[in-house]
């Protein structure tokens, strides 16, 4: 007996040194201490083994078995440790430490400075709304009192869809939804994309932002206008900025303006940003006419209101210094990638 299992201690260890994986190690088990197994074999044969020497060789056997278990298991997590290692190591290995300033994304600068101009407008009580980019020819014309056939619809060079709607022109496209949408007073903004057919150069894209708004209460004057313009700009160019109104002509506005402000770059000194001009041309303005607010819902003769267009290119360009209004659309990441939120 003791000469078996000697043998069997042998061929375990021959048996383990051969194995390559700590799954195999199982297999092991089974063959020497499974119902079947060869130890387990021996432990029948007791009943053979004379009286005197059963606790002898029983506790040879035990052992035996003990000793098997043991080599099997050491075995396993020696090959498990390895396993484990070579996984560590492999090319799928994924290293957390490594720094990734490369894959992460900027905002446009476009988007950058239109979230500061809604942060100063929500501060003042305004609502950001959004528009359509594709509009019915009423809502982008006719509701802003630009009928069919009147000669004002040729100052903006349309997009029209098969459908008969259109790429939307200006932001003042949603201005007949928002007056409908809201109970009085309102002050709203809503920023978006507009569409011209436009000759490219530095200042003119084909596809462009603008950010509109409207204020409509009672006695509602063209000192409210002065006075939402200039504390917007104030905040975004962080300086007391001065304003300047000069005549201009839309159909929505009566009047109309054009709203300039003193160049915050040189303080109206003159700088290649103004063209030595000192004052910036910025911002297309006005109280809104009659008209509009009846198109809306809204009684002309209880209720007035102003609006204005922002340039939300222009104001992008002037606050990053960039001087070409079609890098914003270029998708030039070594460009876009310089901007970031805060300042
Ligand atoms: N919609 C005009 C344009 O794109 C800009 C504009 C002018 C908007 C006067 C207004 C306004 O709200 O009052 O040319």
């Amino acid at each position: 007996m003791k000469e078996k299992i000697k043998e069997i201690m042998e061929l375990v260890k021959q048996k383990l040194n051969s194995i390559k994986k700590s799954a195999e190690g199982q297999a092991l088990r089974v063959e020497f201490l499974g119902k079947s197994g060869k130890i387990t074999e021996l432990f029948r044969l007791m009943k053979e083994v004379p009286a005197d020497k059963k606790q002898e060789v029983g506790q040879i056997l035990n052992n035996a078995k003990q000793d098997i278990e043991e080599l099997i298991s050491n075995k396993e997590k020696t090959l498990q440790e390895e396993e484990l290692n070579a996984e560590l190591n492999s090319a799928e290995k994924i290293d957390i430490t490594l720094p990734t300033p490369n894959c992460t994304g900027s905002l446009h600068p476009r988007t950058i400075v239109q979230k500061r101009i809604e942060d100063v407008f929500m501060s003042m009580g305004f609502v950001v709304e959004d528009g359509n980019e594709v509009e019915t020819e009423y809502n982008n014309f006719t509701a802003v009192n630009v009928p069919e056939n009147h000669p004002a619809r040729d100052m903006q060079d349309t997009f029209w869809l098969d459908n008969g709607q259109v790429l939307k022109t200006h932001t003042s496209a949603a201005q007949n939804r928002i007056l409908k949408k809201h109970t009085l007073p309102i002050r709203a903004i809503f920023p978006g994309r507009c569409f011209r057919n436009e000759d490219l150069d530095a200042g003119h894209e084909n596809t462009f932002f603008q950010l509109e708004g409207v204020i409509v209460d009672k006695d509602v004057s063209v000192g409210n206008l002065i006075y939402f313009m200039k504390e917007m700009l104030s905040k975004i160019f962080k300086k007391e900025v001065e304003v300047r109104l000069r005549p201009g002509f839309f159909p929505f506005t009566e009047p109309s303006f054009e709203m300039d402000v003193r160049c915050p770059f040189c303080d109206g000194k003159g700088c290649p940003t103004c063209k030595q001009g000192g004052w910036i041309e910025l911002c297309p303005c006005g109280m809104i006419h009659p008209q509009v607010l009846r198109n809306g819902g809204i009684d002309p003769e209880k209720y007035s209101g102003c609006a204005f267009g922002l340039g939300l290119d222009r104001m992008a360009m002037l606050t990053f210094g960039i001087n070409d209004i079609r890098e914003l659309n270029s998708g030039n990441l070594k460009l876009l990638k310089q901007f970031k939120p805060e300042e």
